[in-house]
């Protein structure tokens, strides 16, 4: 497996934009892939607040808390050696003032070790963005759907198919870079819009369901696996299907212990007849 030794910094992921280079980033949520994915060489790895669905099994992110935030953000900081860590800031632990948003920002980046957050909302959160910034802390900002305002924004829909929303997004991208954010999130964004966001704002714009024209894409890692049969979302490439590998393996494990096929002989260890003789 490939290793790369730097870590990636802010100013390596804005040179990547300038010189024309796509940025990569998945989502990770633990030690072992975290190790993977970095050993790989993706540049930014995202502890998601989507482990609210795709690890504790919630149906938003909205339960999501900063105690979960933590104790996910340090497991994939243990296994990232090169990669930029990027760990989202869960809903109401920004929102409710600015003070609040930095303490919290701050909280994640001592305890986690991460190298940035990521906060979703444009103009309404510049001013938790431009504190968060001064007090030298890297931001990523996440625009378009915002699964945290999922109830406000009337459910998981495409943003800014209209002049009104799309305007709207591509004046929140450019406050965004104007409050300090080093990079932002387009999640479920027309391409063209994206497109005309990328090129209106110098710094990069990393895409998921905003088509090809954006700085970098990110996916979530368990969508990109195939370790769901069901529903996959239409911007989620499946590059394998583990479920059905990971349902066959674990069928075969089951068969084999009903059996006593498992374990075999040379997954069992050994003990002399001698000492086996002594005990009563
Ligand atoms: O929480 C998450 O996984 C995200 C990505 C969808 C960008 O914010």
């Amino acid at each position: 497996m490939m290793s790369s030794n730097r870590r990636i910094t802010t100013t390596v992921i804005q040179e990547k934009k300038a010189e024309g280079k796509a940025i990569t980033m998945l989502t990770a949520y633990d030690f072992s892939m975290a190790k993977f994915l970095d050993g790989v060489g993706i540049d930014m790895l995202l502890v998601g607040d989507s482990l609210g669905n795709v690890v504790l099994g919630y149906d938003s992110t909205l339960p999501v808390t900063m105690e979960d935030m933590i104790h996910h953000g340090k497991a994939v900081c243990r296994g990232a050696k090169g990669a930029m860590v990027v760990v989202d800031m869960p809903f109401m632990s920004y929102q409710v003032s600015v003070e609040q948003a930095v303490t919290n920002a701050g909280r994640i980046m001592k305890e986690t070790g991460a190298q940035a957050v990521k906060l979703e909302g444009g103009r309404e959160i510049a001013d938790a963005i431009k504190k968060i910034v001064a007090a030298g802390i890297p931001v990523v900002g996440h625009l378009g759907l915002t699964p945290q305002s999922v109830h406000s924004l009337g459910g998981f829909k495409v943003q800014g198919k209209e002049e009104k929303g799309a305007q709207r997004l591509l004046d929140d991208a450019k406050m965004l870079e104007e409050s300090g954010a080093f990079a932002v999130v387009l999640e479920c964004v027309p391409a063209l819009l994206a497109q005309k966001i990328s090129q209106a704002i110098s710094i990069p714009t990393i895409g998921i369901g905003a088509g090809v024209h954006c700085d970098g894409q990110v996916l979530v890692i368990n969508d990109l696996l195939g370790l769901y049969p069901g529903f996959s979302p239409k911007f989620a490439k499946q590059y394998a299907s583990l479920h059905s590998q990971v349902a066959q393996a674990v069928a075969d494990y089951k068969r084999e212990v009903e059996a006593r096929v498992f374990p075999a002989a040379e997954h069992s260890f050994k003990i002399s007849d001698e000492v086996l003789e002594k005990l009563y």
